[in-house]
C-alpha cells in the first residue's frame, strides 16, 4: 500500500548528474536526469512503443534516445522523433513526474500532478542553516532496505530501541523508566521523551567532549505523511536546560530520515543529520557520518528481520505496549489518508491495523 499525493525523496541532489539513473519508486519506474541547465527532471522510465527501460537509451541533447527502435522523447516525456516516419501521434508520450530539488534532495510527487501541494514538504530547512553543521547521509547514496517502508516510520517512534539496538552509542541506563508524550497532528504524530538525570547519549557525549555521568536528555520525533521523520535528540548537563528551556544550550541533533518505498516489500533511506556543536570540525563529521551509517545498518538488520518474519507469517498474532502509542497513532493515519485517497469515508477505517501486522503488505 502506497500513499501517492505526496512528495517522496527520490534521490540525493548529488546522485543526479547528466547520465540516467533508474529507480523503482512506489513500484513504478522513474528515470533521472539533469538537462543541460542543470534542471533535474524525473520520467517514467519506460518507452511507450514497446516498453524497453528509457534508461537503457541514450541522451541526445536535453532529451532521450530509446535504445530499441530510436524514438526520441525530450525532458517533458513528449516523443519528438520516430525514425523513419513524420508523423508522431498524439499519444507518444511518457509520464513526467513534478520534482522540487531542496535541502540537497530531489523530491518526487507521484500523485495527481494538478494535486502537487508544497505545504506537503517537511521543513527542514536545518539543512541549510549556517548555525549547524549538516552531515548528508551515506556519501549521498541512496540506502536500500528490504523491508517495507512502514517499519521505518515504526523504528523512528519508538525511540526506546536505542536501549537494545544501540547500547553503546545512543542507548544508556534509565530512559526505558519514563514515558512518552504522543500528539497527534494535521498531518503528523510528535512523540517526546524527556528523561532527566540519565546517562548522556554515549556517541554525542564523545563528540561533544561532555564528560559528565548524568544528564537530561530528550528524544522527539515528528514523522509526517508518508514518512518523513524529523528527530529532535540531545542532552544538556542536569538541569541545565528543563523540559520546555531552549535545547541549543545543550548537545543537539537534528536527524532528518525518510524512507521512500520502491516496492511493498523493499524501500531507500535517505537522511541527513544537522549538529550544534564541533561545527565545521571534519574530523568530527568524518566519523559521525561512520558512525551513524552503523547504526544505521543495525536498524536495517532489525526492519529487514521484522520484514522476514511478516512475510513469513502474515497472520501471525502480535501485541501492543505502552510505547507503542505513537506507532499506532502514525499507523492509523497513514491508514486514513489511504482510504481518503481510494474516496472511502475514514470511519470505515477507524481501528488500526497493530503495528506489527500492519508491516504486512495489504493491498
Ligand atoms: S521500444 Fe522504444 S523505440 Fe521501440
Ligand atoms: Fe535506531
Amino acid at each position: 500500500m502506497f500513499l501517492r499525493n505526496y512528495w517522496y525523496v527520490g534521490a540525493y541532489a548529488a546522485e543526479i548528474g547528466e547520465q540516467p539513473l533508474a529507480r523503482t519508486i512506489l513500484g513504478e519506474p522513474v528515470l533521472f536526469y539533469r538537462t543541460s541547465d542543470g534542471r533535474a527532471v524525473a520520467l517514467e522510465d519506460r518507452c511507450c512503443h514497446r516498453n524497453l527501460p528509457l534508461s537503457m537509451g541514450a541522451r541526445e541533447g536535453d532529451g532521450i534516445r530509446c535504445g530499441y527502435h530510436g524514438l526520441k522523447f525530450d525532458s517533458t516525456g513528449r516523443c519528438i522523433e520516430i525514425p523513419g516516419q513524420a508523423q508522431i501521434p498524439p499519444d507518444a508520450k511518457v509520464r513526467t513526474y513534478p520534482v522540487i530539488e531542496r535541502w540537497n534532495f530531489i523530491w518526487l510527487w507521484m500523485g495527481d500532478p494538478a494535486e502537487r501541494d508544497e505545504s506537503l514538504l517537511p521543513e527542514w530547512q536545518c539543512i541549510d542553516d549556517p548555525k549547524l553543521t549538516t552531515t548528508m547521509g551515506n556519501g549521498c547514496q541512496a540506502l536500500p532496505m528490504k523491508c517495507n517502508w512502514q517499519l521505518n516510520n515504526d523504528n523512528l517512534l519508538d525511540l526506546i530501541h536505542v536501549v537494545y539496538v544501540h547500547p553503546g552509542t545512543l542507548g544508556g541506563a534509565g530512559l526505558d523508566n519514563n514515558p512518552v508524550t504522543t500528539k497527534r497532528l494535521g498531518k503528523g504524530v510528535h512523540m517526546m521523551r524527556w528523561s532527566a538525570h540519565v546517562e548522556p547519549v554515549p556517541l554525542l557525549a564523545k563528540l561533544a567532549g561532555f564528560n559528565g555521568a548524568l544528564s537530561d536528555r530528550w528524544q522527539a520525533t515528528l514523522c509526517e505523511l508518508p514518512s518523513h521523520c524529523t528527530i529532535d535528540a540531545g542532552f544538556s548537563a542536569p538541569d541545565a536546560v528543563g523540559r520546555d528551556g531552549d535545547r541549543d544550550q545543550g548537545v543537539r541533533l537534528r536527524a532528518l530520515i525518510t524512507a521512500t518505498p520502491e516496492t511493498d516489500t523493499t524501500s531507500f533511506m535517505f537522511y541527513a543529520q544537522c549538529r550544534n556543536f564541533a561545527l565545521g570540525n571534519e574530523e568530527v563529521s568524518k566519523r559521525f557520518i561512520q558512525q551513524i551509517r552503523a547504526i544505521f545498518d543495525q536498524d536495517i538488520g532489525v526492519m529487514e528481520g521484522q520484514q522476514r518474519i511478516n512475510s513469513m507469517l502474515p497472520n501471525a498474532p502480535t501485541i501492543e505496549i505502552r510505547c507503542d502509542v505513537p506507532v499506532v497513532a502514525m499507523r492509523r493515519l497513514v491508514m486514513e489518508a489511504a482510504a481518503r485517497e481510494r474516496g472511502e469515508p475514514i470511519a470505515a477505517r477507524a481501528t488500526a491495523p497493530r503495528p506489527i501486522e500492519a508491516g504486512r503488505v495489504a493491498g
